[in-house]
């Protein structure tokens, strides 16, 4: 009987009145007194199913019976509907169709919250009825938006002469940066599978097996604190190319982007995207990812105040501290209160404070004007190139802090004056990372990206001289790709010989043993005429996330966990029997 089903979102009336089958959920139903009219749903939207029981008291009858998400099977004639009588906010809106069959498929308990009413529900509503929500407009727009990339981005990596190879998740550890989730092995007593936190070394051992251009859309596993744009297991585009420079790699994903905005948002992104480098990145917008939705740029100012007689600038200075600043023109948006309540709220990146003053036409003014001398103010009107009126905020602290403290607050005041525009979509590259960074918790190196990327040709022989001083001038081949603030792509260029690869290692203090243990198979591999390669992995949920303007993640995924990591539909994690534990030899200790 569902042969002949027509989709109801797809009914048109092209002509002749024609018969149709349909097959959904009751979306909404109205008794007009003999007259019933249900609006049915299935995957492709609603269309209005009419009952007279004039004409057939008996469908009108099955037609009442059947109540909000039941499932019915429904034949009839599609007819025009009267003009007084057109939805105009329905797609079917000028069709209805009269039935003249009905049959109850299916009941339904009354659900926990309306499918037709767009109102929002509690998240965790959501993730436990996610079937329930996934029927409503908006998840399921973004699930089938999200199954549309999939398939554009498929269909540009094929047409590039990329091969689609899935790589194994029970494997060894993969390091990222983040904690393995950890599979048990019933064979090998005692030992355990780490699910990929990517396909990292799979991918590099593709180019040497001579598959020039590999990708997957893959699932990846991080057990790390989660956040709106973090779950434990998500999607990357996984990409990885031979015989490629870094222009070649950007110039390739920036046409997936470009496809990607188109299938999202109808939106022409213009290429090629602005490129900056890490340590311009860092000085103009205290972050690896800025957002450049707005112009509003940091200034260095402690070479203005290195005489300043302001004794917190000057204790700071004597620190060995710094001080950044950033002028906006706010047109009186920004009111006494707020800034009252940002020099409360800088706290929490570890200010102290925020000092500030305003501009007004030639003259500083208010805040800490008063402790600002001549000279300092007539450098500041020029460095900041202050006209008209304008607020100058600043930060003054250790430059971790003060780039933490400005990178955040220049967004918030950018938007609270009005200069940051919602509707756009700034995508930056990021390039010449440093190789490592100094783990100070840890007193050790650590690869600012992952331990396979390749340092800058000229920067090689420097590593013998490295410090915790000059670190920062030892440059990888390494890209990330930032759309408004947010990191959603990252890749290098990789180390292609055993050699610099166990050099590499052992500065990051991974002996000989270690390295054999975890990575011999690359190692061993590369010794085998590993072609020059590079690659990117692009995180898909968070493309989906922006492009799509949704707060979180999991509002672009069909089931996703929450910020601890639970299913709330199926309740994992959950414990395991004593006998699965028996078979794989372990014990778990409770407090
Ligand atoms: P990286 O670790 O930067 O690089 O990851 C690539 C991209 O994946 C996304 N991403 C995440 N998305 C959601 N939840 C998470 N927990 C999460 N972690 C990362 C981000 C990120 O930019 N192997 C390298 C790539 C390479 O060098 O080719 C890698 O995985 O958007």
């Amino acid at each position: 009987m569902f042969k002949e089903k027509t989709y109801c979102g797809e009914i048109i009336m092209d002509g002749q009145s024609k018969e149709v089958s349909l097959a959904g959920w009751v979306d909404r139903k109205r008794d007009l007194g003999g007259i019933i009219f249900i609006e049915l749903r299935d995957i492709t939207g609603i269309v209005q199913v009419v009952f007279d029981s004039s004409k057939s008291a008996e469908n009108a009858k099955i037609a009442d019976a059947a109540k909000s998400e039941y499932i019915i099977y429904v034949k009839g004639t599609v007819r025009k509907r009267s003009a007084d009588t057109i939805n105009p906010n329905l797609p079917t809106g000028d069709i209805e169709v009269e039935a003249h069959y009905i049959e109850i498929l299916n009941k339904s308990l009354v659900p926990p919250f309306p499918i037709d009413i767009r109102d929002n529900i509690s998240e965790e509503v959501s993730l436990k009825f996610r079937y329930l929500d996934m029927r409503r407009v908006t998840l399921r727009d973004a699930i089938i938006k999200r199954h549309l990339l999939m398939q554009a981005i498929r269909k540009y990596l094929v047409e590039n002469r990329f091969h689609e190879i899935e790589t194994p998740f029970l494997n060894k550890s993969t390091p990222e940066g983040a904690r393995d989730f950890i599979v048990p092995s019933r064979l090998s007593k005692g030992e355990f599978y780490a699910l990929p936190q990517s396909p990292q070394l799979f991918k590099q051992i593709l180019m040497v097996a001579g598959f020039d251009r590999y990708f997957q859309i893959v699932k990846c596993f991080r057990d790390e604190d989660l956040r709106n744009d973090r779950q434990p297991e998500f999607t990357q585009v996984d990409m990885e190319l031979s015989f490629v420079t870094p222009d070649m790699i950007i110039e390739i994903i920036e046409g997936l982007l470009k496809i990607a905005v188109k299938e999202i948002t109808g939106l022409d992104a213009a290429t090629p995207f602005k490129r900056i480098s890490y340590t311009e990145a860092m000085s103009k917008y205290g972050c690896d990812a800025p957002d450049t939705r707005t112009d509003v740029e940091l200034v260095e100012c402690s070479d203005i105040f290195r005489d300043s007689e302001f004794n917190v600038f000057k204790s700071a200075l004597a620190k060995g501290g710094i001080i950044k600043g950033l002028a906006v023109q706010d047109n009186g948006r920004i009111s006494r209160k707020m800034i009252d309540d940002y020099t409360a709220h800088v706290r929490v990146y570890g200010a102290k404070g925020f000092p500030m003053f305003k501009y007004n036409n030639g003259v500083l003014e208010g805040g800490i004007s008063k402790f600002i001398s001549e000279k300092e103010k007539n450098e500041i009107v020029q460095r900041f190139r202050l006209t008209g009126q304008a607020l100058i905020f600043f930060s003054v602290d250790d430059e971790n802090i003060v780039n933490n403290t400005l990178s955040h607050m220049r967004i918030k005041i950018a938007e609270d004056a009005g200069l940051l525009d919602r509707d756009k979509f700034c995508f930056l590259w990021v390039t010449e990372f440093p190789l490592f960074e100094y783990d100070q918790t840890n007193k050790r190196f650590q690869s600012k990206h992952h331990p396979f990327t390749a340092p800058v040709q000229g920067d090689i022989e420097k590593l013998g001289n490295m410090t915790i001083k000059n670190v920062d001038e030892i440059k990888s081949q390494a890209y990330d790709i930032v759309l408004n603030g947010t990191e959603i792509g990252g890749g290098s260029i990789r180390i292609n010989t055993t050699e610099l690869q166990s050099r590499i290692f052992s500065i990051l203090g991974i002996s000989e043993e270690e390295a054999r243990e975890k990575f011999s198979f690359l190692l061993e591999a590369l010794k085998y005429g590993a072609p020059p390669h590079g690659g990117i992995a692009l995180g898909l949920d968070r493309i989906l996330m922006i492009l799509l303007k949704r707060n979180s993640i999991r509002d672009v995924i069909a089931f996703p966990k929450t910020q601890s990591g639970q299913c709330l539909m199926s309740n994992a994690p959950s414990g395991v029997t004593d006998e699965q534990l028996k078979e794989l030899s372990i014990k778990v200790i409770t407090k």
